[in-house]
Parts: structure tokens; sequence; C-alpha cells
């Protein structure tokens, strides 16, 4: 049995670094009525890299992960994601199921998953995504049914095992701690094969024991899978150990974009949003997030402003 392979072989697998052009976001302005919730964002993705997205709460972060998977039409700019083998996808107006297809998957904010069915279960959703049989196949369990599902049955456990929670595979998801639910969450979106992953506040609410865990998993999804990585992450420490690069958000608008050595001695940064964020210790804040709120430095709880648009 093998790790669950991304849609095409990415370079990232044989170590990180630049090499091709993943997403395109160009002067993308996304507004509801009079809130302009992204402002002439143009940012660039690169195959085989771990790129963070941070900023204050209600600085855009959640409403870009929404736009480049579909789930919101911005009103201006282009959006195009390039996979490795097959035409580049104009995102804008695509359904997010499609976008997902092409090799896009992500996490969210707000911990999502079947509480009713086990964490096998909840992973095994979407190790089948991809499937070709429909209702009239699984019902008469034709022959490519039952080989679709045995992979699919394979797949699922290699993936737990992946993230590392093979022992709780016939447990209910709703009993797992707060840490092993956002790894469940991972495991669900690389069973659909992506190349690219787009984790929302994946630290949230996990105490430090599984930031460090989830640090490894990040850098363990993006040098063995060879998936590239875009993290949204409130958590300083975990950002600055995990990312290669970083971009700043800010009311809407791109302040700042560099290495998490420039990002951290950048004084626009540092004004609009590090402050007195964080950045040596790992923060147990026992709830929704742990980062600097608002549009300045001050530390407390993120919020789930926005919500995910689904
Ligand atoms: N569906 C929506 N309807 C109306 N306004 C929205 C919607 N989605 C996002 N917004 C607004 O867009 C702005 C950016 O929100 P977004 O959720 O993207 O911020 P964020 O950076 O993810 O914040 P946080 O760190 O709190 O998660 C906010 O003012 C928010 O209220
Ligand atoms: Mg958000």
């Amino acid at each position: 049995m093998t790790v669950p392979a991304p849609a095409v072989p990415a370079p990232g697998a044989t170590g990180p670094g630049p090499t091709g052009v993943l997403f395109s976001v160009e002067h993308v302005t996304l507004r509801f009525g009079g809130v302009v919730s992204l402002s002439d964002v143009s940012l660039v993705l690169h195959r085989g890299e771990i790129l963070s997205v941070i900023g204050p709460n209600g600085a855009g972060k959640t409403s870009l992960f929404n736009c480049l998977t579909g789930v919101y039409t911005p009103q201006e700019g282009s959006i195009i994601f390039t996979p490795k083998y097959g035409r580049p996808l104009s995102v804008i107006g695509r359904k997010p199921f499609r976008v997902n297809r092409a090799g896009v998957a992500r996490t969210f904010q707000t911990s999502r998953m079947f509480n009713a069915l086990t964490t096998f279960e909840n992973v095994k959703i979407g190790a089948e995504s991809k499937q070709h049989t429909g209702p009239v196949g699984a019902m008469l369990r034709l022959r490519r049914t039952r080989r679709e599902e045995h992979e699919s049955d394979l797949k699922t456990l290699e993936l737990l095992r992946f993230v590392g929670l093979t022992r709780r595979a016939n447990e209910l998801s709703s009993s797992l701690p707060y840490g092993e639910r956002r790894r469940l969450e991972i495991a669900r979106a690389l069973g659909t094969g992506p190349e690219v992953l787009l984790l929302d506040e994946p630290a949230a609410g996990t105490n430090p024991a599984e930031k460090i865990e989830l640090a490894e998993l990040i850098r363990k999804v993006n040098t063995e899978l060879g998936v590239t990585v875009l993290l949204i992450e409130h958590d300083m420490k975990l950002v600055m150990s995990v990312a290669q690069r970083i971009v700043v958000l800010n009311f809407g608008q791109v302040i700042a974009e560099g290495s998490p050595a420039e990002i951290q001695r950048d004084p626009v940064v540092i004004n609009a949003y590090l402050g007195s964020a964080e950045t040596d210790d790992p923060v147990d804040d026992g709830g929704a997030g742990n980062g600097p709120v608002g549009n300045g430095p001050v530390v407390g709880t993120s919020s789930d402003a926005g919500g995910d648009g689904l």
C-alpha cells in the first residue's frame, strides 16, 4: 500500500521550492454590499511551496480562500489555477466541486465533520470523492463498485496512518480531541488527491503539543506527498516555523510579502498586525484562535468573521 498520491506527482515531493506558478491571483476585488473584503489583491502561489497568509481578524483571509475555491465570485480580477498536467483553469465562476476536482482541497476555519460518523467514515468520504460509480452501480454492487469500495477503504486506512489516527479509526469523530479533529479534516481533504491544500486556521483551538504535531504534519504533507500548502494561521510560532513565504493582508489589501524573517521585521506588518503577537512560545488560548485581533496589536481570540461561506 502506498501513501495516497496527489492528483499528479508534484515536484515538492523532492523538496520545497518555487517550481512554477500554481495559483495566480491578479487584482481581485470582492465586495459584499458596502464591505470590501478583498481590494485589488494580487499574489502568486508557487508549486511545491508552503505559503502562509496572515493578518488581523476580518482582513479577508477566509474570503481569499473562498475565492480560490470557487465559493465566492469576486467582482473584479482573475484567479488562474495551473495544474502540473492539464490546462490552466480560470477559477472565477467555477463550482467549488469542479475546482476541487482540478486539484484544490481545503479545510475550514470552523471544524466540519459528520459527528455521527466514525473517524474512518469521515475520512472515507474524502477518499471516495473521485469514484466513478453512481448510485445505481452501488445498488447493484457491480464489480467495479466493489473494487472502488476496496480501494477507498485502503486509501482511507493509509490516510489515517499518514495523519496518525489509525487507532482512532472506529471512534466517533465527535469524541476526538481538537487536535485530532483538525488532523482528521486534513486527512479528508488529502483524500481528494489534491495538488494544493488550503488550510484555514488549522491550529485554532489546539494546545501547544498539538500545534507542534500539526506543524510536523503540514511539513510532511508538503515534503512527502509533494502537496503545495497555503496556510492561514494566527499562531505566529507555527507560521514562522513552517512557512517558506508569507503574505500579509490588512483591510482586504496585501500590505507585505516576504520570507518569515523579512515579515517579522517589517515595520508596516508590526504596526498593523504582529505588534505584541507571541512569536517565541506556543500559545494556548483554549479557544478558536490565538492571534492578534482586529487591526491593532492586541492578543486575544479569533472569531469566525464572515464564516466560510458554505
Ligand atoms: N458572506 C459574507 N457576507 C458579508 N460579508 C462578508 C462575507 N464573508 C466575509 N465578509 C466580510 O469580509 C471581511 C473579511 O472577512 P474574512 O472572514 O475573510 O476575514 P478573515 O481574515 O478570515 O478573519 P478571521 O481572522 O477572523 O477569520 C469581513 O468584514 C467580513 O465580515
Ligand atoms: Mg477567517
